[in-house]
């Protein structure tokens, strides 16, 4: 039986043609229809048109959707989802005047979360972040990546990735697993970073491989965390085992992140908030795509991806949330299509496609999630009556949700 929705007054992201990711001046065009249906049957999208070529059978369900908009669910490229409680005394020294890496100093910042990782039960673990991912899909998140790196030892980044993977097996969207290897040193190898990379290296990488718990490997390669050897060392590390990178560059500091990333063949390099021309040159000659994390700007007052710039010089742009406990403890990733638009200066159109099938393509998904496609998964979200999709970014503390659907199913927050 199909169950076919009617009378959308505006079906967003609709691509016949599926297409993987839009750059520069694409970005701005966002296909979509006026008064439209959408069928879907089992867990997938079957047909979608405009109301007036609607036909259906007795058999099938009808739910009409009047005033309502109708888009693919949120794909978010980068999370840290899986930690342990919380860091707000963090945030209140940055108030007072503390910065992200003067706290990190004083053994704050990672070394907080994993010390409290470190001491979380396993289970405890998994039930907090089922519930922290159940709570983004009631909010449009349709498919997701997950970060390993509070550990910063073997047995707790292992702790972490099989909470990931047990994400992955009771989630009812796709979740794919990095192994953030390298993400701050640990207090025990404070005179030994080279040590530390070795470690991650020879220990945990090759067993990490082995039980499958990931698919990419990153590296937080940040003036004070991991340098250029490091970073090569450990990507070259995880590609031997078919690790693919995803890496955080340039947050803070440019000093040839990007080109490294670039050279072990990125599937995405994250963050970027300082970037050179040169770092731009790279990204052009590249299928790396660039992804802006506007939560952590936001929350620690630091300069926002020059988003603008990437797409004016033709480069595609995806947008994540990076919801972590430190420096971005927020996952909706409709706070992030509002930062896009009101910070980034990115115009609706650009930042829905950056949400959806650019995000889509920065995690390979792009033939299961991204867009209202044929034959891709039925994850959508239904709004509540608005006048246009404009209004989403532009309400930015409304919840113009009415309905999330995923795998041809309502999707019900109750329930979990
Ligand atoms: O992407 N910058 C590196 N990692 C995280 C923050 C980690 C933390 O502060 O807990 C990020 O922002
Ligand atoms: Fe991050």
């Amino acid at each position: 039986m199909k169950t076919h929705f009617t009378d959308i007054k505006h079906l967003i992201q609709v691509r016949r043609n599926t297409i993987k990711l839009v750059a520069g001046t694409d970005m701005a065009h966002l296909p979509s229809l006026e008064n439209a249906f959408l069928s879907i049957e089992n867990d997938k999208i079957v047909d979608f048109g405009e109301m007036k070529d609607f036909r259906s059978s007795s058999q099938d369900e009808i739910i009409d959707l009047k005033g309502k908009i109708v888009l693919p669910t949120w794909v978010d490229s980068h999370t840290h989802l899986v930690f342990a409680g919380s860091r707000e005394n963090e945030f209140t020294d940055r108030i007072k005047g503390l910065s992200y890496q003067e706290i990190a100093e004083r053994g704050g910042g990672i070394l907080n979360s994993a010390e409290k990782l470190k001491h979380a039960d396993e289970e405890c673990l998994f039930q907090e972040a089922f519930k922290r991912l159940n709570r983004l899909i009631a909010l449009g998140t349709g498919a997701i990546e997950i970060k390993s790196g509070y550990g910063l030892s073997h047995e707790a980044e292992l702790k972490m990735l099989r909470v990931i993977k047990r994400l992955q097996q009771n989630s009812p969207i796709p979740v794919k697993s990095t192994y953030l290897a390298a993400h701050a040193l640990p207090t025990e190898f404070k005179n030994s970073k080279t040590d530390y990379v070795t470690s991650i290296i020879e220990d945990t990488l090759p067993y990490v491989a082995k039980e499958n718990l990931a698919e990419y490997i990153d590296v937080f390669c940040e003036k004070g965390y991991f340098d250029l050897v490091d970073t090569d060392r450990i990507l070259k590390a995880g590609a031997k085992f078919g690790l693919k990178p995803k890496v955080h560059v340039n947050q803070f500091n440019a000093f040839g992140g990007v080109k490294v990333s670039v050279e072990n063949n990125a599937v995405s390099i994250d963050h970027l908030e300082v970037l050179t021309a040169e770092d731009i040159e790279q990204l052009k000659h590249s299928d790396t795509i660039p992804v802006a994390l506007p939560g952590c700007s936001f929350f620690l007052g630091i300069p926002y991806t020059p988003g603008r710039t990437l797409i004016n010089e033709g480069l595609p742009l995806a947008l994540a949330s990076d919801y972590n406990p430190g420096s971005t403890p927020n996952g909706n990733m409709n706070s992030i299509l509002s930062l896009a638009c009101i910070k980034m200066k990115l115009l609706p159109e650009e930042a829905i496609n950056a949400l959806t099938i650019n995000a889509a393509a920065a995690l390979e998904l792009s033939e299961k999630v991204g867009s209202i496609s044929k034959g891709k998964l039925a994850n959508f979200i239904i709004t509540k009556p608005i006048t246009s999709y404009n209004y989403l970014p532009y309400s930015y503390g409304e919840n113009c949700i009415d309905q999330v659907w995923i795998n041809g199913k309502k999707f019900d927050y109750e329930s979990h």
